[in-house]
């Protein structure tokens, strides 16, 4: 089995490697040598590396920047991804596209299902739904695949900026009302592997198990990496953002369960295991 990864440099790109590497060859490419807005680019490499699936794990995820980049966002996130699933169909393989929670508004108060209508209420979000659209548009063999807060080695996440924040704070305030899945980037990949072994095409839901507010993910982190940070709850009304964020963004990732074997674990426990590869002294 081989694999080609667009975006391998990033937080989910590297763990795919890491996971698809150990039982197959995987081939993995990013900025700057392939650019998967560039026409042909995605093409001329599937080509040469004929591979059996194709994952697009490249995308514009500057949620903010997004706000006054639009253009930016929708090249790399619809035209990218319309590009890397024709790309993937010319040699007929199947691609698995990457989405996100924020293409839902929140205003559910139970997790979101699959065919949940998207809703989304920022640039970035839109971007990805739009992109969801064009891969299922490119390639009909295409696995769609949401996930959300997504925490992994070397990446500009959520638990990294509170491990670093904990450098010169001893106190913080952290929002208590957006609810959402944290998820490891080592789980996720261990997931697609299994999603991709089989031949159910269509849109899920990847994530953890269990939900929590950003100020009970933030004292998890502190918790069990054993460092004193005090956590205070507020509202996000508190931080105002360019982008609209979704306040209740929780999937659920039953169906991707109930194709493969894979059970995924609690958020919890993932964390665990990302704090220990991170270094952290923990059971
Ligand atoms: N992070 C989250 O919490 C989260 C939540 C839900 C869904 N997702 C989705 O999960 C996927 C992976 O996210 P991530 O957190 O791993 O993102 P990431 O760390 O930002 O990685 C994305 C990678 O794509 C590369 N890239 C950007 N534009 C490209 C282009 N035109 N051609 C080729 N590569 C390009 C980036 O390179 P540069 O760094 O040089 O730009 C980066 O290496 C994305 O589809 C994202 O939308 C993420």
């Amino acid at each position: 089995m081989k694999t080609l990864v667009f975006g391998a440099k990033g937080q989910l790109g590297r763990d795919i490697i890491r996971v698809f590497g150990q039982d197959g060859e995987c081939v993995g490419v990013d900025l700057p040598e392939v650019d998967i807005a560039e026409p042909d680019a995605a093409a001329a490499l599937a080509r040469e590396v004929q591979p059996d699936l194709v994952i697009n794990a490249a995308a514009y995820t500057d949620v903010e920047g997004a706000e006054d980049d639009p253009d930016g966002a929708w090249r790399v996130n619809v035209d990218g991804a319309r590009r890397v699933a024709e790309a993937a169909l010319a040699v007929e393989a199947p691609v698995v596209y990457i989405s996100t929670d924020f293409v839902f508004d929140g205003r559910k108060t139970v997790p979101y299902e699959p065919g949940d209508p998207p809703n989304p209420l920022s640039v970035y979000a839109e971007s990805k739904a739009a992109g969801e659209q064009a891969t299922m548009e490119a390639n009909p063999r295409h696995f769609i695949v949401r996930t959300a807060w997504l925490f992994g080695p070397g990446g500009n996440n959520f638990a990294e900026k509170m491990l670093s924040l904990a450098e010169t704070r001893t106190e913080l305030r952290v929002v208590n009302d957006e609810i959402g899945n944290p998820t490891h980037t080592w789980d996720l990949a261990e997931a697609l592997q299994a999603l991709a072994a089989t031949d159910r095409y269509g849109i899920c839901h990847a994530v953890n198990a269990g939900s929590c507010s950003r100020f009970e993910f933030a004292q998890a982190i502190f918790r069990n990496a054993g460092l004193a940070v005090k956590v205070h709850p507020c509202s996000a009304d508190e931080y105002p953002t360019k982008a609209a964020r979704p306040r209740y963004s929780v999937l659920n990732a039953g169906l991707l369960e109930e194709i493969t074997a894979y059970r995924f674990r609690s958020w919890e426990e993932a964390l665990r295991h990302y704090l220990q590869r991170r270094g952290y002294a923990n059971e």
